[in-house]
């Protein structure tokens, strides 16, 4: 062993045995602390989140989750301080979060050590139950929460990774299963491995595309929406029957807590797929989108494109059919579903907040649309026009057709 190598070790030695050693009632909710409601054990909960928020809203609603969960007394996120505070989720930390714990630490940084993440967490601080959020890889800060939460002896290890890790075969089947082949290389991977190198109890979920009331990312959804409003055609690769599984925050929040219902049968699985179990075609979206928006069924102008001769141009989806479904953890974790559908949030919510961002009058480049919508028909329109020319007059170089 490197001197280096044993001076790491032998301060994780020092930081295990100190948090040994923290006094219960210090991890716990204050307003838990009357004789009354004593708990049976004290559980603190650490969430580890990203700059994003995840997605941009994970750690909120997991905050949020937990702090209603029996089993958890306290709560803490531990926020990578390249966030906008301005921003949501983060402006609605203090005022919807009262009893969590915030702090701030550089999480992008790669020479972060373990000594150092414990001293910005307090001396004294130890976590039970640690969910990631934010370590892209098992370097610096990523490498320094795996070696605390071993530290802390953590009941379980959350890690919040990606679908977008699997490389389905071409006959592989769908929903994808949790088997499915990865890559390999991938950093969300590698950090898999060094925490079951270290022995953590890890669970790992794989969630796919989010949306939800906080969300600070909303190129999916409102992809739909921006050529929905101005009376545009929607270019969709293949036959728009693709299946997609478009979750709410909330959702992907209470299937991330749900392994607190099981912990011995989360550690056993340890791989769940993370997401809503009512699946929707490219094609559903674009009609669930103009119901939102009030717009006539018949109004929808859907041109399937040709794929494998356009490509993915805007397309926010891949081309074919990607998509994982949750039965694992609805079978081992007792996960009871979503409580939110897709419909009822474009209605509720999502078409209004597209609104009030701006949606239908922010300039926007067509060139992708127009060169799919005109190459991908049998013929150009006849006098150079464009549906596109009033948002974004590209004036058409066609050649005047030859005289009679
Ligand atoms: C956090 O959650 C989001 C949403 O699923 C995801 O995109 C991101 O990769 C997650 N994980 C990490 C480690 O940042």
């Amino acid at each position: 062993m490197s001197l280096t190598r044993w001076a790491f070790a032998s301060t994780l030695v020092t930081l295990f045995s100190a948090s040994a050693f923290v006094p219960q009632h210090s991890r716990s909710k204050s307003h838990h602390g009357s004789a009354a409601t004593t708990h049976l054990y004290m559980s603190a909960a650490l969430i580890v989140q990203n700059k994003g928020g995840g997605h941009g809203e994970l750690g909120f609603q997991l905050a949020k989750v937990l702090s209603d969960n029996d089993k958890i007394t306290s709560v803490t996120i531990l926020q990578d301080d390249a966030c906008k505070d301005s921003a949501e989720p983060f402006q609605s930390y203090a005022t919807d979060l009262p009893d969590v714990k915030v702090v701030k630490a550089s999480l992008g940084d790669e020479s972060m050590t373990a000594t150092a993440l414990q001293d910005i967490l307090g001396k004294d601080a130890a976590f039970d139950y640690v969910w990631d959020n934010a370590s892209k890889s098992p370097k610096g800060a990523g490498q320094a929460i795996c070696d605390l939460a071993k530290a802390w002896n953590v009941k379980l290890f959350t890690y919040v990774s990606s679908a977008g890790m699997y490389q389905p075969t071409a006959d592989a089947p769908f929903p994808m299963p949790e088997t499915t082949p990865i890559k390999e290389s991938a950093g969300q991977n590698q950090f898999d491995q060094y925490a079951i190198q270290q022995g953590l109890p890890l669970v790992t979920f794989r969630p796919q595309y989010i949306y939800g009331p906080k969300a600070n990312k909303h190129d999916y959804i409102d992809w739909y929406f921006d050529r929905l409003v101005r009376e545009l055609p929607l270019p969709i690769p293949g036959d728009g029957t693709q299946k997609l599984s478009l979750t709410n925050a909330e959702d992907v929040a209470s299937l991330l807590a749900a392994p607190l219902n099981d912990e011995a049968a989360a550690i056993a699985q340890r791989v769940f797929n993370c997401g809503t179990d009512q699946l929707v075609s490219y094609d559903e979206v674009a009609y669930l989108c103009a119901e939102a928006a009030g717009i006539d069924k018949d109004k929808v102008m859907i041109e399937h494109y040709d794929a494998d001769m356009f490509g993915k141009a805007t397309f926010p989806f891949r081309m074919t059919d990607f998509y994982v479904a949750p039965d694992t953890a609805k079978e081992k974790l007792g996960w009871s579903g979503p409580l939110h559908s897709l419909k009822d949030d474009l209605q509720s919510f999502y078409y209004e907040s597209y609104v009030a961002r701006g949606g239908p009058t922010k300039k926007m480049s067509l060139i992708k649309d127009w060169e799919i919508t005109v190459g991908s028909k049998t013929s150009l329109p006849e006098y150079g026009s464009s549906i596109y020319d009033k948002f974004d007059p590209i004036i058409l170089e066609v050649p005047a057709a030859p005289a009679e």
